[in-house]
C-alpha cells in the first residue's frame, strides 16, 4: 500500500453529507489500486468562519496548497451571505476560498464530463430519441482562469487610477451599490489560451473525440482572439483532430439535442460556468455533475463540486451525492488509481440502472421504494464497488 495525502474541504450546506459518502467510497475504491488515501481536513467556507472567524483560515490555505490535491465539497450558503456576507463581503467564500485556490494553484483546466447512456435515457431532460444507442460524451473543458472572474483583481494595478475611476473597475467586495458605473474587466492572454487549448486538443486526440470550441467571436474581441489561436494551434499541431467552432448562444440551444455536442468542448471561463450547469441538467440533474480543476504543468488539482452545495437540503439527508462520488472517481484517475476510478463509475451506473434515485432525479414512473437519501445512495454504491 502506498499512502496518498489529500486535503479535504467538507464545505457548506449539504457539502459535508455528500462528502462523507464520497470520501468513504473513494477510500474503499483506491484500495483496489493498493493506495491508502489519507484525508487531511482543511476547513474553508462559512462553516470555517463560524469556527475560526475566516472563510479561508490561513492554516487551511497553506496546508491545501502544500498537499496540492484537494477534495472540495463546495462553499457558500445564502443564509450567511445575507447576514455576515453583507457586513463583510470580503469573506464571501466563493471568491475568498474557491477562486483563490484556483488562482494560487494555477488550475487552468476544468473537466466536467457529461455522459449520456442509452439505458439511462429516462433520467435525461431531453427527448429519449435524441440519445443514440452508443450514448454521448460531452467532455466540457472549461478555461478556469482569467476572463471576467479574475480580470479586475489581475489588471487593477495596471490601469491608472483616473481611468479606473472613470470605468468603475472595482473588486466585488468594494462595490457599495451607489456607484455611477461599475465594470468588470474580462481578458485572455495568448500564452494561457495556447497552454489551455493544447491540453484540450491532446485530450481529444487521446480520447478520439472531435474538439468543439465555443466563443462569441462574432462580436467580442477576446473571443475573436480565442478563435484565431484555437484555429492556429489546431491547424499547426493537431490537424488530425476534427475542429468546429460554435457560438455560445447556439451552443446553449444544442443542449437539447446533446449528440450535436459529442466531443471535447473547449470554452471560456464564464461560458463554461453557465453551459455546464445546463448540460448537467439536460443529462439528468446538477446533482450528477462531477468536476475536476487541473494545472497541466504542476499536476496540482482540485476535485470540486461543480454543482454547488444544495443549501436548502442541508441536514436532511436528501442531497444527491452521486456527483461528488463521481468526482472522487476523477480524483482517483488523476492519482493513478484507475481500477478504483472505474469501479466507482461502474457502481454508480449499476445503482442508477437498478432504478435507485434521489429526489432530484425521481419521476412519477420511478419506484417509490427505490427513492433514497444521501446516505442510502452512498450505501448502494459501496455495496456494488
Ligand atoms: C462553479 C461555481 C463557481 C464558478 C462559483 C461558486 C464561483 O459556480 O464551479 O461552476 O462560477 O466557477
Ligand atoms: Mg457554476
Amino acid at each position: 500500500m502506498s499512502i496518498k495525502k489529500i486535503a479535504l474541504v467538507k464545505g457548506d450546506g449539504s457539502g459535508p453529507e455528500m462528502m462523507e459518502q464520497a470520501v468513504r467510497i473513494a477510500q474503499e475504491a483506491a484500495r483496489l489500486d493498493k493506495i491508502e488515501l489519507e484525508f487531511i481536513e482543511t476547513p474553508m467556507g462559512w462553516n470555517a468562519y463560524d469556527k475560526f472567524g475566516d472563510t479561508l483560515p490561513p492554516e487551511s490555505f497553506k496546508k491545501a496548497k502544500e498537499i496540492g490535491t484537494i477534495f472540495f465539497g463546495g462553499v457558500g450558503d445564502f443564509q450567511h451571505d445575507s447576514t455576515i456576507g453583507v457586513d463583510k463581503p470580503e469573506m464571501r467564500p466563493e471568491a475568498r476560498a474557491l477562486l483563490a485556490l484556483r488562482k494560487e494553484l494555477g488550475l487552468l483546466l476544468n473537466f466536467r464530463p457529461i455522459i449520456y447512456y442509452k439505458s439511462l435515457a429516462s433520467l435525461a431532460n431531453v427527448k429519449p430519441e435524441t440519445i443514440p444507442a452508443e450514448g454521448i460524451k460531452q467532455i466540457w473543458v472549461r478555461f478556469l482562469l482569467e476572463d471576467s472572474y479574475f480580470g479586475n483583481a489581475d489588471l487593477k494595478d495596471m490601469i491608472p487610477n483616473e481611468i479606473r475611476e472613470k470605468i468603475g473597475v472595482k473588486l466585488k467586495s468594494e462595490v457599495t451599490g451607489r456607484e455611477k458605473i461599475v465594470a468588470d474587466i474580462a481578458y485572455y492572454k495568448r500564452a494561457t489560451i495556447e497552454k489551455y487549448i493544447r491540453a484540450a486538443f491532446a485530450y481529444a486526440r487521446k480520447e478520439k473525440l472531435p474538439l468543439i470550441s465555443i466563443d462569441k467571436a462574432n462580436v467580442m474581441a477576446r473571443y475573436d482572439f480565442w478563435r484565431k489561436i484555437v484555429s492556429e494551434v489546431g491547424r499547426n499541431e493537431f490537424p488530425d483532430v476534427p475542429l468546429t467552432h460554435q457560438l455560445v448562444d447556439s451552443a446553449s440551444a444544442l443542449l437539447f439535442t446533446p449528440a450535436k455536442l459529442h466531443g471535447v468542448i473547449a470554452c471560456g471561463n464564464e461560458h463554461g460556468d453557465i453551459l455546464s450547469d445546463g448540460a448537467a441538467s439536460a443529462m439528468g440533474s446538477m446533482g450528477l455533475m462531477c468536476s475536476s480543476a487541473i494545472n497541466p504543468e504542476t499536476g496540482a488539482a482540485m476535485f470540486e463540486s461543480g454543482a454547488g452545495t444544495a443549501p436548502t437540503l442541508a441536514g436532511q439527508d436528501k442531497a444527491n451525492p452521486l456527483g461528488r462520488i463521481l468526482t472522487g472517481a476523477l480524483m482517483l484517475r488523476h492519482i493513478g488509481a484507475e481500477k478504483g476510478a472505474l469501479a466507482i463509475e461502474n457502481a454508480v451506473n449499476k445503482v442508477l440502472n437498478e432504478g435507485y434515485r434521489t429526489g432530484d432525479i425521481f419521476t412519477k414512473s420511478d419506484d417509490p421504494a427505490k427513492l433514497l437519501g444521501t446516505m442510502g445512495m452512498g450505501e448502494k454504491v459501496i455495496e456494488r464497488l
